[in-house]
């Protein structure tokens, strides 16, 4: 399961609304995808399924209109919402009749959008409730699969602390399995057949996260409609999965604390406290110790949320669960697909034992798939398994005769960067987590270096 990140497709013929749309939608940590007509539009909810779809009424070559028929016809399912040139609302009214949801005036303000993305999300949020739902069922059943006795010890620890209703804190890099231990932590908890929900602090506004938490009044603020529960009072009684706590902002800092020293908080917009009975399991893959330091996490929040800190460890000092790991990837897929459960040759397996794993189980099981779906023949070889030309026998990059010192080491951090961004979609921040780096670094150097994400 990735992290959940609403992906917003724009479509809009001119560039500028484009790149405001698309910066102040980055802004709010969302996956953003662009494109320029009707027809590049339809292509892109084919292929990335975008949750919300912004979708400008009048383009060359197909329409808005027509955009949205040809989706419905397909079964494309997307949040459309329409964008129109002022005065011209009956063209937004048809839309809405042929299925969009909303509608936004040109021109338009942060603000505005903002609402407007915040119904949608509401909107979502029920859909996704149901896909959550399907998925919660499948999670019970998701084992914890590795036999190193790093994996090995840090399953008993939660499995002797998920009996307590002490809050324990995942710490580990990206895709080391923060999610599946918190699932676990709630099925081996005797709050198992209660809710069990995920609140990602990351994929929302500062402002739409705290909605999202506690729930507001009607009439908080403007688009507040109706009163709505937070995510932690629909929670009562079961565990809130607090994911990527590290980019909490300060003031909803203050608000959590609150809640885990005293059990209660109100919703925004209201005055009367709201008591809950709640297991709290954070998860985050940054230096909490360092945001202390920074001033960046508040130090009693670090030591209430940390009663049981477990370290998940990256897979690269765990190699010997690379074999069990692939192995029930391939059973798991094979099985879905309707496929012979294919081999891997030995030079593959060598392959597979000898990569670092920058993205760990969630690359593993990425590379598994796409090499299940790929490979010709009954068998996965090497050349199924794009990871030969990022590292080599020796560590080192292969490089096919490169000029010079200097030249290779451009050469290979250029093909690092682009793999990696391939690996991850084009997602910077997930790509910066892999390597390492910091965002605002890793976009630098994509443009010093002139990467460009196809080749
Ligand atoms: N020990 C494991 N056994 C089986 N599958 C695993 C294990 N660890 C991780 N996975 C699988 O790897 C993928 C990533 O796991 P998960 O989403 O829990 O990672 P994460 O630590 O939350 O990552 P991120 O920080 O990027 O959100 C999922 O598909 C998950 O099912
Ligand atoms: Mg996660």
């Amino acid at each position: 399961m990735t992290p959940y990140r609403t992906k917003i497709l724009i479509v809009d013929d001119d560039p500028d609304i484009r790149e405001v749309i698309r910066d102040r939608l980055k802004a709010m940590r969302f996956e953003v995808m662009v494109a320029s007509d009707g027809i590049e539009a339809l292509a892109k909810l084919r292929e990335d399924a975008p949750s919300i779809t912004l979708l400008d009424l009048q383009m060359p070559k197909k329409g808005g209109l027509e955009v949205l028929k040809e989706a419905r016809e397909e079964g494309l399912e997307t949040t459309a919402i329409v964008i129109t040139a002022y005065g011209t609302i009956d063209k937004a009214v048809e839309a809405m009749r042929a299925g969009a949801y909303d509608f936004l005036t040109k021109p338009f303000s942060p603000g505005h959008l903002e609402v407007v993305i915040g119904k949608a999300l509401e909107r979502e949020g029920l859909r996704r409730e149901n896909l959550l739902l399907s998925a919660e069922v499948k999670g019970k059943d998701q084992p914890i699969i590795g036999h190193s006795p790093l994996i090995r010890n840090a399953v008993e620890l939660v499995k002797r602390a998920a009996a307590s209703h002490s809050t324990i804190l995942l710490l580990g890099e990206t895709g080391t399995g923060k999610e599946v231990f918190a699932r676990a932590i709630h099925q081996w908890s005797p709050r198992r057949d209660k809710p069990f929900v995920v609140v990602n602090c990351v994929a929302l506004s500062e402002e739409l996260l705290e909605s999202e938490l506690f729930g507001h009044e009607r009439g908080a603020f403007t688009g507040a409609h109706r009163m709505k529960q937070g995510r932690l009072e629909l929670a009562d009684g079961g565990t809130a999965f607090l994911d990527e706590i590290g980019d909490l902002k300060p003031r909803l800092q203050a608000k959590l604390l609150r809640v885990l020293q005293e059990h209660e908080f109100e919703r925004v917009g209201g005055t009367k406290p709201i008591r809950v009975d709640l297991r709290f399991v954070a998860a985050t893959n940054r230096r909490l110790d360092k945001a202390m330091r920074e001033g960046l996490f508040r130090e009693d929040l670090f030591f209430r949320l940390s009663v049981v800190t477990v370290p998940l460890p990256p897979l690269r000092d765990r190699p010997e669960d690379i074999v069990p790991l692939v192995n029930h990837f391939l059973a798991r897929l094979c099985g879905e697909l309707g496929k012979r459960i294919k081999e891997i040759t030995p030079e593959g397996w060598e392959l597979l034992k000898r990569y670092r794993w920058p993205g760990n189980v969630r690359e593993l099981a990425n590379i598994t798939e796409r090499a299940v779906v790929l490979s010709e023949e009954d068998r996965i070889t090497s050349d199924d398994l794009p990871l030969g030309g990022i590292i080599g026998s020796s560590g080192f990059a292969v490089l096919e005769a490169p000029a010079g010192f200097h030249e290779a080491v451009v050469v290979y951090k250029r093909q690092l960067i682009r793999e990696t961004l391939q690996r991850f979609g084009g997602n910077q921040s997930r790509a910066a987590g892999a390597l390492g780096l910091q965002r605002t670094y890793l976009s630098r150097l994509i443009k010093e270096l002139h990467v460009r994400e196809k080749n």
